[in-house]
């Protein structure tokens, strides 16, 4: 059964493939003559949104993750359920992101603007960006001119994206189907250099990680003591910051957390059982992100990321409202 499931997965994923070999319908600039003021106005929202409220950075560039996870990046996770079907954002991995109504209020304006011309995909996958650059992070021009998708179901979201707890392997397996390789989970890892974290997203590192009571010996035992302080076991509600005391600005600090065993998740610390994505990992974390090519290439990756699955031509819609289909 478990091999049947995982076959399906592989052949969905190889669909997905397909389409971002297929997505030329991307492009940097695709609005520029059919609405020109896009990257203009969601800028100026998002901008608007973060400084009153700048926690929301985080969950924005979560939300372009968990949305080319499931169906490609077609702002599947923007919808709403409707009768007789729940969507994606209300799956478990789904139900702390944040963050919709900046993106409600980007379409809201750019329907005034141009009506029925710009997706929702496409205004995530501009906030997203624009919310990462605002901490300092690295900035990246855009492919815009993605469809929205028509279905969101809350159980594909419960399989697909990969979870806290997969070691390197599966990982690999899963990021591999959707055409992304080793350096693209490594430069990803600094992801979790901004932002919170539910206690039980890893208890099983601090309390029982064989199922004996014993703590994750591939983590620093110091830094487990300090965790223990604040969660608990069984604790469903407590947050903690992935980036101790600087959880709000980009830096490559997680590089060197993760070096020294201190990666929150099983998934973070599975890059140091594999000796490329380790020797990647030492080496960002030794290079000032500045200096160093990291900029460019984890732009590059969130472009690639950005492409999965994409719905090109009359395979998406332009939805009127993000979270609803048209
Ligand atoms: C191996 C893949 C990944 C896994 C297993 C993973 C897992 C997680 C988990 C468990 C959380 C904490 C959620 C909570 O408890 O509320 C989290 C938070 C977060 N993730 Fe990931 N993640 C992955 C990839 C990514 C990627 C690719 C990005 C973006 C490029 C990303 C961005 C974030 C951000 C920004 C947060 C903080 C959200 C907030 O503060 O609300 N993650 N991730």
């Amino acid at each position: 059964m478990e091999k049947i499931k995982f076959l399906s997965f592989l052949i969905v994923q190889l669909f997905l493939v397909m389409e971002v070999v297929n997505s030329q319908g991307v492009e940097v600039g695709f609005y520029k003559k059919i609405c020109p003021n896009v990257e203009a106005i969601v800028k100026e929202i998002t901008v608007n949104y973060i400084s009153s409220a700048p926690t929301l950075t985080a969950p924005l560039l979560r939300m372009h993750f968990h949305d080319c996870f499931v169906r490609g990046y077609d702002g599947s996770v923007l919808l709403n359920s409707t009768n007789g079907n729940q969507a994606e954002k209300y799956a478990i991995p789904n139900q702390s992101l944040r963050g919709f109504q900046v993106i409600d209020a980007a379409k809201s304006a750019l329907e005034k603007e141009c009506p029925d011309v710009v997706s929702c995909s496409d205004i995530l996958a501009l906030a997203a960006r624009d919310a990462f650059s605002l901490v300092n992070g690295p900035s990246w021009q855009a492919p815009l001119g993605r469809g929205d998708g028509r279905v969101s179901i809350l159980s594909e979201a419960l399989k697909n994206p990969p979870t806290p707890f997969d070691n390197f392997t599966t990982l690999k397996t899963i990021f591999g189907a959707l055409g992304l390789n080793v350096k693209d989970l490594v430069l990803w890892a600094i992801r979790h250099t901004i932002g919170m974290s539910h206690c039980f997203s890893f208890p099983s590192r601090l309390y029982n990680f064989t199922g004996k009571g014993n703590m994750d010996p591939n983590m620093d035992q110091n830094y487990i003591n300090r965790l223990k302080i604040k969660s608990k076991p069984n604790d469903v509600t407590t947050i903690v910051e992935m980036d101790p005391g600087s959880f709000k600005s980009f830096d490559t600090d997680y590089y060197t957390m993760v070096a020294k065993r201190r990666g929150l998740f099983g998934s973070d610390a599975a890059l140091l059982t594999n000796s490329q994505a380790k020797d990647y990992v030492l080496w960002l974390s030794q290079s000032k992100p500045h200096g160093s090519t990291f900029f460019k290439d984890f732009g590059e990756s969130m472009v690639k990321m950005g492409k999965i699955g994409v719905l090109t031509g009359k395979a998406g819609e332009i939805r009127k409202h993000c979270a609803f289909r048209n």
